[in-house]
């Protein structure tokens, strides 16, 4: 029997390395298949290199960028290669988080008679705008094993009856920093070198939500143009290609206290958020990051809604939403604050991955 793990994008290539590692570590069988839902060498190859992870046994080229017509076609694409590995019994299949590719990917099991186990099940948002409600609502009813951060997640799962076995196991992220800590700080002088400023806030957008909606977008790049700190901006492929659909780009460009940078390696990332003074992002796995013992940052969440209210309830966190006044307002606030943080992360004790591994393993043969 054997175990095949799916994974898509940035997010999930990181937080399923712990699980990854851990499997290894016990010997177990595993096919690994990326989607190729993200393909830049920087979205993607950057981080299996960078965290040790084995070469996929498949990755797809795709053809589509249409949401439902991509994920048709991963579905094709994975039904294809998981019958080719018939001979190695595939019987769970390990997915992450809440993406296209993790709907195509628990579909296909679905539809193959495999079972599903949830890693980071249970979050929910209640803004019906996001894709990745949609599909992490989806992904849950149709998984065998939901392994639920946290208790709130669990308690998000149990109300929406799934139908499932629930399992409060952290969340992988942690696991993650605690396993690559000791390589941020050997990449982190070489990092900080290239920033511009003593201080800075670390800024991310690139939910559809917000950077699909030109009003929206216009409103960050005025919060960036009159932020009183200066920014240190990696830039998701999505976000630049809107900024430029737009035509705010050269304004972007033109920020005398901006810096604008690629997208960043995991080790070169977090070298960056331990190094800054606040974080404004609307990405879920950096609200989560944010709250761990080695970054320990509050976070301005550049959004209505979050799935991850823990670090709002622990005190990293502040939902601020996206109107330029109100997002500056909390800005200038927390600047001014310099809140004291929690030694402690709400989303877990670093410990995710074996607590997954053990579960996963135990139920393989049954
Ligand atoms: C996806 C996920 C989102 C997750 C994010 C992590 C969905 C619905 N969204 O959003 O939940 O937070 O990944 O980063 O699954 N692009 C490139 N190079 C790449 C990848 C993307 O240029 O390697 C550009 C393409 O123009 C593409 C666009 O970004 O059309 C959007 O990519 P897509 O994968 O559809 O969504 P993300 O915004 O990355
Ligand atoms: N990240 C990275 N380089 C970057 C930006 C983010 O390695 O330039 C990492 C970050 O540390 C986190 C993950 O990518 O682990 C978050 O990805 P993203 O914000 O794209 O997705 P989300 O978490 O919102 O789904």
């Amino acid at each position: 029997m054997s175990i095949v793990i799916v994974v898509g994008t940035r997010p999930e290539i990181i937080k399923m390395a712990p699980v990854i590692k851990e499997l290894e570590k016990r010997g177990a069988e595993f096919i690994f298949i990326h989607t190729g839902q993200h393909y830049d060498y920087e979205m993607s190859k950057i981080f299996v290199e960078e965290l040790a992870l084995p070469q996929p046994n498949e990755s797809f080229a795709l053809e589509n960028t249409n949401p439902a017509a991509q994920i048709g076609e991963m579905m094709i694409k994975l039904e294809k290669a998981l019958e080719s590995y018939r001979s190695r019994k595939p019987r769970i299949m390990l997915i992450q988080g809440d993406t296209n590719s993790m709907l195509a990917a628990g579909l296909t099991a679905l539809k193959l008679g495999m079972r599903i186990g949830h890693v980071e099940a249970g979050l929910r948002s209640y803004d019906w705008r996001m894709p990745e409600e949609h599909n992490r609502r989806m992904i849950d009813h149709v998984s065998h094993y939901l392994f639920a951060p946290t208790e709130l997640a669990k308690k998000n799962l149990i109300e929406e009856h799934v139908w499932g076995e629930i399992f409060v196991t952290g969340n992988t992220v942690i696991d993650a920093i605690d396993m690559y800590f000791d390589k941020v700080k050997e990449v982190e002088a070489r990092v900080m070198e290239q920033i511009r400023f003593d201080e800075y806030a670390l800024v991310t957008f690139h939910r559809a939500e917000n950077v699909d909606n030109p009003q929206t977008l216009r409103d960050f790049v005025r919060i960036l143009k009159k932020s009183p700190i200066p920014i240190v901006f990696p830039i998701h492929p999505r976000t630049r290609k809107r900024l430029q659909e737009f035509g705010l780009w050269n304004e972007v460009e033109n920020i005398q206290h901006l810096q604008i940078l690629p997208p960043q390696g995991y080790f070169e990332f977090l070298a960056l958020m331990k190094n800054c003074k606040v974080i404004m992002t609307d990405s879920g796995g950096l609200q989560e990051e944010a709250t761990h013992p080695k970054i320990r940052k509050p976070v301005l969440v550049l959004r209505t809604s979050t799935e991850r209210p823990e670090a709002v309830i622990h005190g990293f966190a502040r939902v601020v939403g996206t109107n330029p006044v109100v997002v500056l307002a909390e800005l200038e606030k927390i600047l001014s604050e310099n809140p004291k943080l929690p030694e402690q992360s709400p989303f877990g004790d670093g410990k995710a991955a074996i607590r997954i591994a053990d579960i996963t393993m135990s139920r393989l043969e049954t």
